[in-house]
């Protein structure tokens, strides 16, 4: 596990997306995985800036979600779907084709996880997965506590991921269940990055970078992962002792 840590969000956002270019630049068709969530934006905006000047093109890439809420789809503003479309998938004109996420509304979501792991299988495996840091070190919604095992499926949220997640919403919406890819995968892709930065999430970094590696906390499972990335901020980093 690489660690990276930067002076602020814009430098770590900076960074992030430098290295989704230099990557994309390298392999044009890469199978991407996205999350939703606050963390990532701005990395987003830069590979949207950095489409619209010609440094890179998303167009013989695929992606796939990270995640969604259940009983939420692209209609809902604040789902995963509808920001990685608006921030992602829309400015960079990727063709509906080249995208697989998941339909939190769907009525079988067993069928929602098949249609995942069937994209997957002809398109994997993922080469590199952005991935954020919940204040409880789950991964997507892979919460503490569940299978590092598990590809597709479904979870019952903790009651934090519950309340945090108001935040992505104007209306207080019912936040049960998430649907997402599992650890596995995760695993099993050639690069998984995760960003953190504020200081809201250096109780969970401390505890990924100093505690042993646990499915009570589903992010140490990057430690397994002999390429994986870490990008903080200086703020996220307040509680820990990095070596220099
Ligand atoms: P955030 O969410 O980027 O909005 O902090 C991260 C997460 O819960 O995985």
């Amino acid at each position: 596990m690489k660690i990276n840590v930067f002076e602020n969000y814009e430098e770590l956002s900076k960074e992030v997306s430098e290295f989704i270019i230099e990557r994309v630049n390298n392999n044009k068709k890469m199978l991407l995985c996205f999350a939703g969530g606050d963390t990532p934006v701005l990395a987003y905006k830069n590979l949207v800036k950095a489409y619209e000047e010609g440094r890179v093109d998303f167009k013989d890439c695929k992606f796939v979600g990270l995640d969604e809420w259940v009983g939420l789809d692209e209609n809902d503003l604040g789902s995963c779907k509808y920001l990685l479309y608006k921030e992602v998938f829309e400015p960079l004109k990727i063709k509906e084709e080249n995208i697989c996420f998941f339909d939190g509304k769907a009525k079988n979501l067993q069928k929602e996880c098949k249609n995942m792991d069937m994209f997957i299988e002809k398109y994997g495996p993922i080469d590199l997965i952005v991935l954020g840091i919940g204040v409880n070190g789950h991964l997507g919604f892979n919460e503490p506590g569940v299978s590092f095992e598990n590809y597709t499926h479904v979870v019952n949220l903790q009651d934090s991921t519950k309340v945090v997640g108001q935040k992505y919403f104007e209306d207080e919406k019912k936040l049960e269940k998430g649907i997402t890819l599992g650890i596995r995968y995760i695993l099993e892709s050639d690069t998984p990055i995760l960003i953190a930065n504020g200081k809201k999430k250096s109780d969970a970094i401390k505890r990924l970078l100093e505690d042993e590696i646990t499915e009570n906390m589903p992010a140490s499972a990057l430690k397994l992962h002999n390429n994986s990335h870490i990008f903080l901020d200086k703020e996220a980093t307040l509680k820990i002792n990095l070596k220099k």
